[in-house]
């Protein structure tokens, strides 16, 4: 089939790729000419495992193709895919103008039945804001209607196994009203069923919100039990007991329910601030959202509590070993990560930092330019020399089974804050290591 991606970001990208891989022809859209001439000189923007092997196949083989030409694009793919941003605005509210430009762009150039998928995550109602756009550029073409369907098909890949998600997803959720664009759909994702039909058909606003259900019921897990895991030091438990007494019960289950320095990344924060708003739009506050959200930001500065504990409110002369930046492992993704807010707290009470992050180290320059007192490291064993402490933020399995005599011996004093909860408070004990987990009894 014809496919047209409108926008070459994660969800974009790693969607035209994937579609390309079983053989549709896809077209690539990006109103950032760097992006396109990356793409197109055989580089990938993003690091995302996997990712570059799979577009370099499908480029070569004349699948995948990368353009800024709007016109050529748009008439291209019979399925149009909107895959922009869709950033937090002032207000938390999801910044829609990408979408809606996309849409237009669209309506100004189609010439024949198109099926508009929305793969952005959108609030409930965007699908007929995008179709009222459409309409109203063909309108202005004065063309009534070409034929057109405007489609819900939330993206729930995740980063750092984004390629993997997308080949083998465990659900398709289409919201849609239109017989043709359904069957278009289905014909599209057949090959990624795997034996099984994965594919929801429901109403439009249906699909669109349960983007941001997913989202806020995986956010809420992960606050739920970092605040259990804050409680469980204070009584004396151990919160990877705990996590795993509870995640046995099939009602719970087993995944995101690890405490930690807080969730970060492009979705999560966004998509509960968004959801926070639309609620406050509709009249409802929505409490078990907000205290999700008020429990995050606090999470994120646990780590920094425990160094102030340890070491005092003046952290002047201090130096500290950080490893790991990005938000989570096997991206360099730092949006909204967890590191940011403990960097910026600890600088702000005059340590410095010598910091190591297996593949967002140019990332975190970037974002974190100008931040004087923070050093960046060739690798995690550099950080350590003469460092007070080390500080884990990122679970990388790097960092699993390090040479821990080796850390002992180039601290200042042995001690460690996990923020991960990565390695065993009983082995460090063992070890003579000072242990600071995030909820682990004893430590
Ligand atoms: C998420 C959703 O998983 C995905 O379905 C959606 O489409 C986009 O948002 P992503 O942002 O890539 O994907 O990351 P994810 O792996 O879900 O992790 C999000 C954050 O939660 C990370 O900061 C991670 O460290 C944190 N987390 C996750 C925890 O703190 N504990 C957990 O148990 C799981």
């Amino acid at each position: 089939m014809k496919v047209t991606v409108i926008g070459t970001g994660y969800v974009g990208l790693v969607t035209g790729a994937c579609l390309s891989e079983m053989g549709n022809h896809v077209v690539c859209l990006d109103v950032d000419a760097r992006k396109i001439q990356i793409l197109n000189d055989g580089g990938i923007p993003i690091h995302e495992p996997g990712l570059d092997a799979i577009v370099q196949r499908n480029r070569a083989a004349g699948r995948l193709q990368f353009t800024t030409d709007v016109e050529a694009a748009v008439a291209h793919g019979t399925l149009q895919f909107i895959g922009v941003g869709t950033p937090p605005d002032e207000d938390g509210s999801a910044d829609m103008q990408y979408v809606l430009a996309a849409a237009r762009s669209i309506g100004r150039h189609m010439t024949d039945y198109k099926v508009i998928v929305d793969k952005s995550t959108v609030p409930v109602g965007t699908a007929d804001r995008v179709k009222a756009a459409v309409a109203e550029e063909l309108h202005k073409r004065g063309l009534q209607d070409t034929g057109f369907a405007v489609v819900s098909n939330p993206e729930f890949l995740k980063e750092g196994a984004a390629v993997e998600d997308c080949m083998r997803p465990d659900r398709i959720v289409v919201g849609a009203d239109d017989e043709r664009a359904i069957l278009l759909m289905r014909a599209l994702y057949q090959p990624f069923m795997r034996n099984h039909d994965r594919l929801m058909v429901m109403d439009v606003r249906s699909a669109e919100f349960t983007k941001y259900a997913a989202n806020a019921m995986l956010a809420t897990r992960i606050s739920f039990m970092n605040e259990l895991a804050l409680l469980a030091e204070r009584v004396g438990a151990d919160i990877e007991q705990v996590r795993k007494g509870i995640g046995s019960d099939p009602r719970i289950g087993t995944h995101f329910l690890y405490a930690g320095t807080g969730y970060g990344g492009s979705c999560f924060p966004k998509d509960v601030k968004a959801l926070i708003h639309i609620g406050h739009e509709n009249a409802m506050d929505l409490q078990v959202l907000q205290a999700v959200e008020a429990a995050n930001d606090r999470q994120k500065m646990v780590l920094v509590d425990k160094v102030v504990k340890r070491f005092g409110e003046d952290l002047t002369g201090r130096r500290f070993a950080v490893w790991g930046l990005a938000f989570k492992p096997n991206t360099d993704d730092m949006r909204e990560a967890p590191s940011r807010v403990i960097v910026d707290a600890l600088l702000a009470r005059g340590a410095t930092l010598s910091a190591y992050d297996p593949v967002a180290m140019t990332e975190a320059r970037r974002v974190m330019e100008g931040l004087s007192g923070i050093t960046y490291a060739d690798s995690a064993d550099a950080t350590l020399d003469g460092a007070d402490a080390l500080l884990v933020v990122t679970e990388w399995k790097e960092f699993r089974t390090p040479d821990f005599d080796r850390i002992k011996a180039a601290l200042k004093q042995p001690v460690v804050f996990d923020g991960r909860n990565i390695w065993e408070p009983a082995l460090m004990k063992t070890l003579g290591i000072e242990y600071h987990g995030i909820g682990r009894a004893g430590a």
